[in-house]
């Protein structure tokens, strides 16, 4: 399949991780839509997260840790990734909050957990919401933003079979809700 958009956000984040300033622009526009996560998980304050698909530049992991005051671990299967985001995060100041791990979404201890973002590219993920669904703790709770229709050749569907226990609008070009899903 080709991730004409995840593959070039990635390369972008790769340059921009470097240049603490633009990254700092550059996630901008996400404030609100991890603002909106985080109401619509209502985790309570300290505790632990995981955050799915960290990327070169993982915003989403410093706004879950800042305006959320979470620990946040931000998962990537990509090793230089990974390398790029543990450099960004301690340039941020951030390093005692987020922790970058490389690692498959589908073997990670979820035991200290209770709930995991997911990126809009992490794929398979229908492999990764079974995964959390089957080793969550009772609770557990999965947020994870909804392809649009528009460009759904893009990323990977949430799997139909996992119904969502609420939504938050978005209103992205690329998503338009965020969607809570807990594990009973
Ligand atoms: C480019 S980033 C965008 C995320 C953004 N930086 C953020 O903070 O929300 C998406 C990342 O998800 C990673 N990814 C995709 N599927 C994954 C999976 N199954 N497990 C772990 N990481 C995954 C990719 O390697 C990529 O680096």
């Amino acid at each position: 399949m080709n991730r004409i958009i995840s593959n070039t956000t990635k390369g972008f984040e790769y340059l921009l991780s470097k240049i603490t300033p633009l990254s700092r622009l550059y996630m901008q526009p996400y404030k609100r839509i991890v603002q909106n996560e985080l109401y619509l998980a209502d985790i309570p304050s300290r505790s632990n997260v995981l955050q799915i698909g960290a990327g070169p530049v993982p915003y989403t992991a410093v706004y879950l840790a800042q305006m959320g005051n979470l620990y946040v671990t931000a998962i990537d299967r990509d090793p230089s990734a990974v390398r790029y985001a543990r450099e960004w995060i301690w340039k941020m100041g951030m390093a005692n909050r987020v922790e970058a791990v490389y690692t498959e979404a589908i073997d990670y201890d979820l035991s200290r957990m209770v709930a995991a973002f997911i990126a809009l590219q992490v794929e398979p993920k229908e492999q990764v919401m079974d995964y959390i669904m089957n080793n969550g703790n009772s609770g557990f709770k999965i947020i994870v933003r909804e392809p649009s229709k528009r460009y759904s050749s893009q990323y990977d569907p949430i799997p139909s079979k996992w119904i969502a226990v609420s939504r938050i609008y978005q209103g992205m070009p690329t998503f338009k809700h965020s969607n809570l899903y807990i594990k009973t």
